[in-house]
């Protein structure tokens, strides 16, 4: 192959991977096919964005024509139809109250434009003094300094200049009371709690946002427990603070509704999404905030533009073409009502897992599905990169996190597709060491 070695490739071993090139040449459905014809099962839809299968006539189609017609059109101060469109179409998607959208290209992008939304609307409130952020241990909010700061994966932090008025909650996992739980554990909202020790630090008046993932993806599945999050939203709405929800995973299906925001009930101030918006086939990232939000950074600029922030490709045509035939396909096919059914399949199934060698949790929620690891004893990870290779070369594609197994597979997923793919981790893990 050509070229291995002037591609930087994000996020990967690069040396690992160019000795011995995993490579995809096309996808249909719920499988990939890589360069040497083979099929793959997508145990991931993609990186937890293609909820509605992969290669969607309707999608492509809607590109394809978009791309005939409308190439690029910026939206500073100018803008297409389209952009408009889906905004109108996504108030239906997001939850009552979040109904007005700024957009960017991926989740990182998203997430920064949110931290920076809530910046703005507490300083056009006559709050500038809110310049504190308070995000979660463990928490993943894309690559951005903004995410970074808010997240608390040390890797990703490490070694960057980061935000310097950041607090961070202690992640919810807790393996030792939690294991093996079915849905969201009973225990652990009290963890909320310690948002109020950070406000007593600092003071509720020096605190614009709490962001978190109500089901945290990247790091390993981390479900809320019951509760923790309507606490999270009775703190911030006591003290003023704004809570945003990071839904660039959790939203378009996942959970088996519009967002995690309507699925658990609790309505947060802002949700940041990208992936599924566009079925993963064209980048989008947005931001829904409450109407309020907007109209209190309009209103309080004194005239001209009001918010000084957005990118090039902001509403990009074919991104939004792209995700207006994707929401369609989505209600079509009652896709997130299929996840909500399906789930409960997908479940037991996961749950099969628990007895297996080496595994140490099974966790899930919607058509998410967590498989922990114990590590090998001085080699963390290891094992979880030795089970990717081994379902990879059995025909399946699973995502690990260190040594956790993240599934996500796409919504369209069949019942003998789900056994496929935790037959080949039971048979995997059976051979592992
Ligand atoms: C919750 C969350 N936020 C942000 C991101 C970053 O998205 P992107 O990779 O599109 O920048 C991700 C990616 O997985 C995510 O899971």
């Amino acid at each position: 192959m050509q070229g291995t070695g002037t591609f930087w490739m994000p996020f990967t071993d690069n040396r690992a991977f160019k000795a011995a090139p995993k490579l995809f040449s096309a996808a249909s459905g719920c499988h990939y096919t890589d360069v040497a014809g083979r099929a793959v099962l997508d145990g991931t839809a993609g990186l937890w964005c293609v909820n509605a299968g992969h290669g969607r006539a309707p999608i492509v189609e809607a590109i394809r024509e978009q791309a005939g017609k409308l190439d690029y059109a910026p939206t500073f101060q100018l803008a297409h139809p389209l952009v408009f469109e889906l905004s109108q179409r996504l108030v239906d998607v997001f939850p009552a109250g979040i109904d007005t959208f700024f957009y960017a290209n991926s989740g990182s992008e998203a997430v920064d434009s949110a931290l920076k939304i809530a910046f703005a609307y507490q300083a056009a409130r006559g709050q500038g003094q809110r310049t504190r952020l308070v995000g979660r241990q463990r928490g993943y909010h894309g690559v951005g300094f903004g995410g970074i700061s808010v997240g608390g994966l040390p890797n990703n932090k490490r070694g960057f200049p980061l935000l310097a008025q950041v607090s961070h909650l202690s992640a919810t996992l807790d393996i030792a009371s939690n294991a093996f739980t079915r849905g969201q554990p009973q225990t652990g909202a009290d963890l909320a709690d310690e948002l109020l020790a950070i406000i007593a630090e600092h003071g509720a008046e020096t605190i614009a946002a709490v962001i978190v993932e109500p089901m945290s993806g990247s790091a390993g599945v981390l479900v809320p427990p019951v509760g923790y999050l309507e606490r999270l939203r009775e703190i911030t709405r006591e003290h003023d603070i704004l809570l945003i929800f990071d839904e660039v995973i959790t939203a378009f299906g996942r959970l088996g509704a519009g967002t995690a925001a309507e699925r658990l009930g609790v309505i947060p101030d802002i949700i940041t999404t990208a992936k599924g918006i566009t079925n993963g086939a064209v980048p989008m990232g947005c931001v829904g905030v409450r109407r309020a939000i907007y109209d209190t950074v309009i209103e309080a600029a004194p005239g001209g533009i009001e918010f000084f922030h957005g990118y090039t490709y902001s509403g990009h045509p074919l991104a939004a073409a792209a995700a207006l035939a994707t929401l369609k396909l989505y209600a079509d096919e009652d896709l997130f009502g299929r996840a909500r059914e399906l789930e409960v399949y997908f479940e037991d199934a996961l749950h099969d897992l628990v007895g297996a060698p080496h595994v140490i949790d099974v966790r899930n929620m919607g058509m998410v599905g967590g498989i922990e690891l114990a590590p090998r004893e001085g080699a963390p990870g290891a094992r979880g990169k030795a089970l990717f290779d081994a379902c990879f070369e059995a025909g399946v594609l699973i995502r690990v996190t260190g040594d956790i197994v993240a599934l996500s597979p796409p919504l369209i997923i069949s019942a003998a597709q789900i056994d496929e793919i935790v037959a080949t981790i039971a048979g995997a893990l059976e051979r592992l060491d």
